[in-house]
């Protein structure tokens, strides 16, 4: 026998239960998630998130990483499931759902079972106290920020305490917003099914296939990082137990007709062929490379046999430090130019003169790292043939549409023979899962055996096969003159893509200088292929990198100018007719005044403050740092929705707005609700059935902050043909059979586009950028508040409020989530966060994420709604990527007020801010870097650059975008 099985009787939530386990291999998890108990959620499986928690004796305890040989009989083991249900809710699930405790949901359950731990031993926590308990139980959330789950934690604990009445844990739409959803705290439709564990996420839908599922493990050498494959040898894992198949690209191209590659471009770039194989048996590009699958009876013979592939490789020169891929002699990645993406950026007058000639000038060089996302639930897919005979992949994609117009010809299937789904349930994604290479192989594996097949990448694989964000050398220079007005910009930005250049365009890096005024600007920004993990979509795409720079340059300006660095900024806010980097105006321009007044006092407060409570080894400081982005993809973009009556009388919702735990359950539910506000109809009657290309219709991709105003515009305009059919003339609606019997459509598809591109006059130089449309921004301005221990080096963050700009507030959990998620990502991304090809990274602690104990409790986000949006949804926009453009630069300005220490390379770790100290000490400057390699002359550059833009303009008969030149900015969404 492989395994001795032994049988024990447990108390399983106040019942006792006997369980028959794997003595040696099974862990609690194992068995509770066996026996149904899939409430206990597995983000790591290896003990350092905390989604598995579970109460053991009285103990709270990781449910992964505790052996069940380990476990006695009659042991008392609390879960989710015995803590409440969906019909019986406990106070601590009521307050997670009231207060917003909870976005993709994948570590709830954990969060409520610790926090269940926790108030039995300690009914009264103060608020340092909840944090500091899920620091020490590893409790990791990466959407929330923690900061609404101790909000929840504080509002339970008087009602358990029986000091409050838990109706004050009910959303009561009523008293709390006069009966209007939209706009109020509307807790999230999701929220039940995840404070209640009872949602399926990828490796839960996994347990509960038929028989019948085979699963897939993937084959990932991690020996090198650039090689040529000589060859690949399967025969020792074929013969391994259990197994099924051994698929290589071979495979896929010779049986399944596929090409094996992603048929993806970058779209203004030199790139002419698709550049990677989904299993690769050519080269090997970056660490996490997978060579094969291996498809077996269980997940655990599948990975055994895994470990039984070997490859023959030829070692080539891995590319790996920042800018070596852009050296002369280094070898090419991808059969073409490292460099694969150059975008330029010009304004105004050359500025090289007027930087050399003016008063106050600085001069920086910065690196920004590789990021890794960090979602707690890694990677789970699932394939199959659905009741049509087509092939479905249930996965986490952010892309449904996208990635189904890609799929069929990599696996070799008609397009329409393919189908993509999410999930019942996705654990947050930030932006890896718009790629669609893991659905391929699951499809691939599916194919090659002709079965249903499940892959689960463990954490540390998924961690080295996912994209990342990219990482990127600055070199910059800025000028004012002596009233402290900027008027020169001049900067070279080089990104490094790593080894694949999917999702690699521009990335918004055309934005430089934005929102400030800067009337002259010259930059050249260059994409390169290394032999770094590939890079890909991620939270802020671009603006993080460019604003991280851009920020610490004003800080350095003001300090030459003798100002401060809030007066700085107001000074150079874009005002009225003044126009962005590549032309626009703001019509909401006006608003970055308003939020940067609002904040002052907290500004001017903490400045004084943070003198008195420095010490000889602790150093308070204050940052402030300006975020800007542009929701939506400007006026190429457009969403469909459908909307129908179903004889239940209740509605039902469907498009892709890719619910990844930002939102797009509740934005569905408060749009019809909304648009349905004269019709009496309740939450109940609504139902959203969205996600699956079989049923709903295309409303592009969640990114760049579009979902909420694409898909609610959709969803608006579908909901209002419904009510026009369904509109009697009394003004009531018809019920389903009434619209039946008069024989009306009872289904309406609608489609919102923001602008007819060709009504636009739009005009993009691709070397320029002049000219680009601009949709409507949101700001945010932030204030944090550091304190650095000088014996140490760490930093933490003590305080942290923003103001932002976004228009009207759809669903205030949601926004405040947004904000305060995206907040404590950036304080990661400040201090902690990166990823390097090693095995470190194989985990969340190696990368550096951010636990409770790192997140301040003066901690606030302030939305100012004077400015409703035009033409959107109830003028609302979207807002999640204004909380990752620019807030990490606050604690790096932070940490130089505090210390006088200047932080050139992110993160902060300790080690850079103690050298930076030792210098100091001895009376030297904290040295800069040197400038970064560049591989041409950036004033040859600059002159190709505007040949090329005169050229561009006299081609088309258009001026010149000088200053007074006012481009079309994206202001009515029509
Ligand atoms: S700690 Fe168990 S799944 Fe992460
Ligand atoms: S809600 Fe905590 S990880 Fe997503």
């Amino acid at each position: 026998m492989e395994h001795r099985l032994k049988k024990q009787w447990l108390n399983i939530n106040g019942a006792d239960r006997m369980v028959v386990y794997d003595y040696e291999n099974d862990s609690l998890a194992d068995v509770l998630r066996r026996i149904g108990l899939t409430g206990t959620k597995i983000g790591c499986g290896i003990g350092v998130c905390g989604a598995c928690s579970v109460v053991l004796n009285g103990e709270v305890v990781r449910a992964c990483s505790k052996k069940m040989k380990k476990i006695e009989d009659f042991d008392q083991i609390v879960t989710i499931e015995g803590i409440g249900t969906a019909m019986h809710l406990h106070p601590l699930q009521k307050a997670f759902l009231k207060y917003g405790g909870l976005q993709c949901g994948i570590c709830t359950p954990g969060f409520i079972v610790s926090a269940y731990g926790l108030l039995a031993e300690n009914p009264s926590p103060t608020r340092e106290e909840v944090r500091m308990w899920f620091h020490d139980h590893k409790n990791y959330c990466r959407c929330t920020g923690y900061k609404q789950i101790v909000d929840a934690v504080m509002a339970a604990a008087p009602v358990m305490r029986g000091e409050a009445d838990e109706s004050t844990l009910d959303f009561d739409v009523e008293k709390e917003n006069n009966g209007r959803y939209y706009n109020s705290r509307m807790p999230r439709p999701s929220g039940l099914g995840k404070v209640t564990g009872t949602l399926d996420y990828g490796e839960d839908a996994s347990l509960k296939m038929p028989p019948g599922l085979l699963h897939a493990a993937v084959v990932q050498p991690r020996v090198t990082r650039h090689a040529n494959i000589l060859a690949i040898h399967t025969e020792e894992a074929e013969k391994m137990p259990g197994v099924v198949k051994v698929i290589t690209g071979d495979t896929v191209r010779n049986e399944l007709g596929g090409t094996n590659m992603i048929d993806q471009f970058s779209a203004s770039s030199v790139v002419s062929a698709p550049t990677r194989e989904i299993l690769c048996d050519k080269k090997i590009k970056r660490y996490g490379d997978v060579i094969a699958l291996v498809v077996a009876d269980t997940r655990e013979h599948a990975r055994e046999a895994a470990k039984k592939v070997t490859m023959d490789f030829e070692q080539l020169p891995e590319l790996t430090a920042p800018t070596a891929a852009l050296r002369p002699d280094a070898p090419s990645v991808n059969g073409f130019p490292n460099v694969y993406t150059e975008l330029g950026s010009i304004k105004g007058e050359n500025p090289t003169d007027i930087i050399e000639e003016a008063p106050y000038s600085v001069e920086g060089h910065f690196y920004v790292q590789h990021e890794p996302h960090l979602s707690i639930e890694g990677d789970a897919l699932i394939a199959y043939e659905d009741e049509d005979g087509n092939l479905a992949i249930q996965c986490k994609s952010q892309s449904i549409y996208g990635n189904h117009a890609l799929l069929g010809k990599t696996i070799g299937l008609p397009d329409d023979k393919v189908r993509v789904l999410q999930h019942g349930a996705v654990g947050a994604s930030f932006g890896w899962s718009c790629d669609y290479t893991d659905q391929a192989m699951v499809a691939i594996a599916a194919r090659a055996v002709d079965a249903p097949v499940s892959l689960v990448m463990s954490w540390e694989e998924h961690s080295h096969y996912a994209g990342k964000r990219t990482s990127a050398t600055i070199n910059a220079k800025m000028s004012c003159d002596e009233e402290g007005h900027i008027n020169g910009l001049k900067f070279s930005v080089a990104g490094d893509h790593g080894a694949y250049v999917e999702f690699s365009d521009n990335g918004n890096y055309n934005r430089v200088g934005t929102p400030y005024y800067v009337p002259n600007i010259r930059g050249f920004f260059q994409m390169y292929s290394s032999n770094n993990n590939h890079c890909t979509a991620w939270r802020g795409f671009g603006m993080p990198q460019t604003n991280t720079f851009t920020e610490q340059l004003m800080d350095m300006l003001a300090e030459k100018a003798g100002m401060d660095p809030f007066d700085f900024r107001f000074k150079n806010l874009m005002r009225g007719e003044q126009t962005s980097p590549v032309g626009g105006v703001y019509k909401n321009a006006h608003m970055m005044e308003k939020i940067m007044l609002a904040a002052k006092p907290y500004y001017e407060e903490l400045k004084a403050k943070v003198k008195d409570l420095s010490t000889d080894t602790v150093k308070h400081g204050v940052g402030i740092s300006m975020a800007t982005f542009f929701p939506t993809m400007g006026t190429w973009d457009k969403a469909s929705a459908s909307v129908e009556i179903r004889k239940d009388n209740c509605f039902y919702v469907h498009n892709t707005y890719h619910e990844m735990g930002q939102g797009g359950d509740i934005c569905n539910m408060i749009t019809m609700l909304e648009t349905f506000k004269d019709y009496n109809i309740p939450p109940e009657r609504i139902h959203i059935d969205i996600n699956d290309s079989k049923n709903s219709p295309d409303s592009g991709i969640s990114a760049q902050s579009r979902s909420f105003v694409m898909n609610c515009g959709a969803i608006n305009e579908a909901a209002k043909l419904l009510i026009a059919a369904m509109k009697k003339e009394d003004g009531t609606l018809r019920t389903y059979d009434e619209m039946v019997a008069e024989g009306i459509d009872t289904l309406y598809e609608a489609k919102y586009q923001i602008q007819d591109p060709q009504k636009t006059a739009f005009f993009r130089d691709k070397f320029s950028s002049q000219g680009q449309q601009e949709p409507t921004p949101g700001f945010a301005f932030n204030v944090a508040h550091v304190a650095v221990d000088t014996k140490t080096g760490k930093t933490q963050v003590l305080g942290y409020r923003s103001w932002a700009d976004c228009g009207i507030i759809g669903n205030w959990l949601g926004a405040e989530g947004q904000a305060y998620g995206g907040i404590v990502q950036n304080i990661g991304y400040a201090l902690t966060e990166d990823y390097l090809e090693d095995k470190k990274y194989g985990n969340i602690n190696g990368c550096g994420l951010t636990s409770a104990a790192n997140v301040p409790d003066d901690f606030e986000v302030h939305f100012l709604e004077d400015y409703p949006r035009p033409g959107t949804p109830f003028g609302s926009n979207g807002l999640s990527e204004i909380f990752f453009a620019g807030q990490n630069y606050a604690i790096l300005g932070g940490i130089y007020n505090a210390t006088g220490v200047r932080i050139y390379e992110q993160p902060a770790l300790p080690e850079k801010v103690l050298d930076g100290l030792a210098h100091l000490a001895k009376g030297e400057e904290v040295p800069m870097p040197a400038a970064y390699y560049r591989n041409y002359d950036l004033d040859e550059k600059i002159e190709e650059l505007e040949e090329s833009l005169d050229a561009f303009l006299e081609e088309r008969g258009l001026k010149p975008a000088k200053d007074d030149d006012k481009n079309t900015v994206m202001e009515d969404y029509s």
